[in-house]
């Protein structure tokens, strides 16, 4: 049997998938992010762009000193000022990459950059020149390539790759494209461009027809060798291809694609909680691979199949993409060397011994609630310690919770807020709403809640329930989340991370993609 050839997974997360309205992360958490996608062995992590913002400079320069074998890159504009910065931010990297783009279909070119395609092919060349003076690996991305013409893209992409790009990406920057065009626009590129034997072929598609995994398969199968994707398909707008689904239909049908990703599949699931937790973007139930209900069987028929042969209903192994069964870990007595050897048998590394005797705290006080701890627990509660750990103005200190048939809500909330301990009571139409408006009238945030969601983390009436709250002031949108075994707690916990992350100050303006 022939070997297979390799298909590098380059992993936007941190860059298109923060693009999300909410999903912006701090520096502490892309290094977190990043840390776990070097242990799943991404290829190539894209952290952020480095121009956006000096919050997103410093980002991008701590994940490069920190990673050491993904590569890092950091995205530009084909411009000499992003170019530089770009390339600043990645010095001390270990293996470093910049990714540098201008648009090249019609409405872009004449709408938005007001430039002939003359103008952009000579810049787009002077571009990859500047970045090849900081890195030798340099990706040249003609944005909007799904609705360019293709005669343009071909001279565009033989000018790159002779002026030293050495990956060539081809967005769908709107996700207008479908599988079977998306696929001959690839092999026609590949079978066209003089050069393109001298560079790898991209492709970084968009969801907003739902698309973006199929249309990125699609490209595969017609050579590409290289998938732009994010955890969970985060990203601008309807999101990006997500890793999980590429990954997994890759590793599923080898015997339709020849070639195969050098990931570490088990790390998935952790990883997606990470995210998820991070960014306050819950993962849906059905959701392929990582949602809850991903591997669950439902129907008796499925049941008993499944039963019988795994096989009948089930095309992967929940274990293969890190789902550990609900399995009992760890509960009251166990100490803290065993809750440490637990977290790194999931992959969990923590910054600091300050983090461990955090988590093991928060752990204990779990542990008496709730008897035993699932891997699960383990996971959200030590993203929970992260989470909660920076720019903190707001702590919950107490709550109670007054709910009564045929009565009115009453909560009564104790918060520090701005160095101070105050209590405040409010009632509402259920308990929650009592709670929020409690915490409101001690704050005065005048945000709007716009999201709100539990989740289950395991089965179980034990179970630990999982709030995401997401809020909007001006424009402004953040995402909290805060897990507890009561609901309510939960969801006030939730509130007051989201509310964290809206007092602290902007971390990022994008100048214009
Ligand atoms: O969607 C897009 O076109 C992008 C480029 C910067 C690659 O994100
Ligand atoms: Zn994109």
């Amino acid at each position: 049997m022939n070997a297979k050839e390799k298909l590098i997974i380059f992993d936007t997360t941190l860059r298109d998938g923060e693009q999300s309205p909410g999903a912006s992360m701090t520096r502490e958490e892309k290094i977190r992010i990043a840390t776990a996608l070097e242990r799943m062995r991404v290829d190539i992590i894209e952290a952020g762009f480095p121009i956006a913002s000096q919050g997103d400079f410093e980002a991008v320069q701590a994940v490069a000193q920190t990673v050491k074998d993904s590569t890092v890159c950091g995205l530009a504009r084909a411009l000499d000022r992003d170019i530089d910065r770009a390339g600043e931010a990645l010095r001390g990297a270990a293996r470093a990459r910049i990714h540098t783009f201008i648009a090249t279909s019609p409405i872009h070119m004449e709408m938005k950059l007001r430039m002939s395609p003359e103008q952009v092919l000579e810049q787009a060349v002077r571009a990859v020149k500047r970045a090849r003076q900081y890195c030798d690996d340099v990706e040249f991305s003609p944005e909007d390539a799904g609705r360019s013409d293709i005669d343009f893209l071909c001279r565009v992409l033989e000018a790159v790759i002779a002026a030293g790009a050495r990956t060539v990406n081809i967005p769908d920057t709107v996700g207008y494209n479908v599988p079977d065009q998306f696929g001959s626009l690839i092999r026609e590129l590949v079978a066209r461009v003089p050069n393109a034997d001298q560079a790898v072929f991209s492709v970084h598609c968009h969801n907003d027809l739902g698309l973006a995994v199929a249309n990125s398969l699609a490209a595969v199968l017609n050579g590409a060798r290289q998938v732009e994707c994010t955890i969970n398909g985060l990203g601008e707008r309807a999101g990006n291809a997500a890793l999980e689904e590429v990954v997994m239909a890759v590793r599923t049908r080898p015997d339709i694609f020849s070639c195969q990703t050098d990931l570490d599949t088990t790390q998935i699931v952790p990883v997606s909680r990470l995210v998820a937790g991070v960014t306050g973007f819950a993962v849906q139930p059905n959701k392929a691979i990582v949602g809850a209900n991903a591997f669950a069987h439902e129907s008796g028929i499925h049941q008993d199949g499944v039963l019988k042969s795994r096989e009948t209903y089930e095309i992967m192994r929940a274990q293969d993409v890190g789902w550990t069964a609900n399995r009992m870990v760890l509960g009251k007595h166990s100490g803290r060397n065993a809750f440490r050897t637990r977290l790194q048998e999931l992959g969990i590394a923590l910054a600091s011994e300050e983090e461990l005797n955090d988590a093991f705290t928060r752990f204990k006080a779990l542990a008496d609630k709730k008897h035993e701890i699932y891997d699960e627990d383990l996971q959200t509660l030590v993203t929970e310690a992260t989470i909660t750990a920076e720019n903190e103005r707001v702590r919950l200190v107490s709550l109670k919770v007054c709910s009564e048939t045929g009565e009115t809500p009453q909560a009564m909330v104790t918060l520090w807020f701005d160095d101070a301990e105050q209590s405040v009571t409010a009632r509402g139409d259920g308990p929650v709403d009592a709670t929020f408006k409690a915490i409101e009238n001690a704050v005065h945030s005048e945000t709007v809640l716009q999201l709100y969601s539990v989740n289950s983390i395991t089965s179980g009436t034990d179970s630990q329930g999982e709030v995401s709250v997401r809020l909007e002031k001006g424009g402004r949108i953040v995402n909290g989340q805060g897990a507890d075994t009561d609901i309510v707690i939960a969801s006030a916990k939730a509130y007051v991370n989201a509310l964290n992350k809206m007092f602290a100050a902007p971390s990022r303006a994008h100048p214009q993609l």
